[in-house]
């Protein structure tokens, strides 16, 4: 008999329902009787003991369903060893409620915050698999999440469709994309999309030379511009500031992003028309795409194998093509970012894609 804890934490994504059936169908299919505690709302759930007991039958006709029928918040690490506001030491609540359910693991569905809290808990004795969700492709230790593919989907739709609006009225477009401090889902996108112009986190950016881009393009007669940006990308000039410095200025920031700003200046700059289109949480919802549910299946599977092989301390990973398990504590607290001189980066450029650097 296994008795099996599981919760998703952090910003949602497509198949973490697919990625959960994965794990519990496994299960199910070997000779272990099993038992799945179901943990609401992310690692709340298990400091304040709010879950449901689950059956196999949960898990059916979940694979094609966005979002997670656990539930999910965010409890940021930065926090989770401070007593919460009636004074709960939040760590041991989460081990007691572990030991009373006499849990033999939690499988935990996440990303990077969730894996500090993961390991963090692996620390403290107890066994856990984890498995990497995010849009943001982010995760050190796989070359792939769960989430990507998908949300990649929808942000190159985003700005296919502000292709055609972009030729018919001649404008400059910015299509701001998520993915937190990583430029991983505005690279692919942007690419997938056509954009002329990809701004990243991990290449900061020289309005002078974006400019450039977009005049280069008039002379040839482009009438318009498409600039993919990631939500965090940055000015060589903001980059040159500390980190304090950087904050503070953000903190007075009077538009709301750095596509705002970006288009304040461009118009500044060009005289051109400007208009900025943020697709946002749209992102992260719906239906998992096809690659989406066959990856996180795969990643479940691999998980079940794992519980039912009492192999511990590990995410269930993607590198070179196979599934692979990473200990745990090489995941916590780093991150994979794009290489500016990455191959792919290289080959957007020989196309003629400019990064404003
Ligand atoms: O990590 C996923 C992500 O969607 C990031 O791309 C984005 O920066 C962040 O979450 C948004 O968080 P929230 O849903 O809390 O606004």
């Amino acid at each position: 008999m296994k008795r099996i804890g599981m919760l998703t934490s952090g910003g949602d994504c497509q198949a973490l329902n697919a990625a959960m059936r994965g794990v519990v169908k496994t299960l199910d299919h070997s000779k272990e009787k099993v038992e799945i505690y179901g943990f609401l709302d992310g690692y709340k759930g298990l400091i304040y003991s709010k879950f449901q007991m689950l059956t196999g039958r949960d898990f059916s006709g979940i694979l094609t369903k966005g979002g997670t029928i656990l539930g999910t918040s965010r409890t940021p690490f930065k926090t989770i060893q401070d007593p919460d506001e009636n004074g709960l030491n939040k760590v041991d609540a989460m081990k007691q409620n572990y030991y009373k359910l006499q849990l033999d693991c939690l499988v935990i569905l996440g990303g990077n915050g969730t894996h500090k809290t993961a390991n963090l808990l692996r620390q403290q004795g107890l066994n856990i698999v984890t498995l990497p969700k995010t849009i943001d492709n982010d995760l050190w230790g796989t070359d792939m999440t769960f989430g990507f593919q998908s949300a990649v989907n929808i942000a190159t739709d985003a700005i296919d469709c502000i292709h055609t609006t972009a030729s018919s009225h001649g404008r400059v477009f910015i299509v701001e994309v998520m993915g937190h401090k990583v430029g991983w889902l505005t690279l692919n996108a942007g690419m997938a999309g056509g954009a002329d112009i990809i701004l990243l986190p991990e290449i900061p950016y020289d309005i002078d030379k974006v400019v450039d881009k977009i005049e280069e393009r008039d002379k040839r007669g482009s009438r318009f511009t498409i600039i993919a940006v990631a939500e965090g990308a940055i000015s060589k000039e903001d980059a040159a500031l500390s980190k304090k410095e950087y904050k503070k200025k953000l903190e007075k920031r009077a538009l709301s992003s750095v596509s705002y700003e970006l288009a304040a200046e461009i118009q500044k700059k060009t005289g051109r028309e400007v208009r900025v289109t943020v697709p946002g949480h749209m992102q992260r919802g719906g239906s998992p795409c096809p690659y989406d549910r066959v990856f996180a299946s795969r990643l479940g599977a691999e998980a079940g194998r794992l519980i039912l092989d009492n192999q511990y301390g590990f995410m269930v990973g993607y590198k070179n093509r196979e599934i692979v398990k990473v200990p745990l504590e090489d995941v916590a607290g780093k991150l994979k970012m794009v290489e500016p001189d990455s191959t792919i980066v290289q080959e957007a450029k020989l196309l003629g894609i400019s990064f404003g650097d």
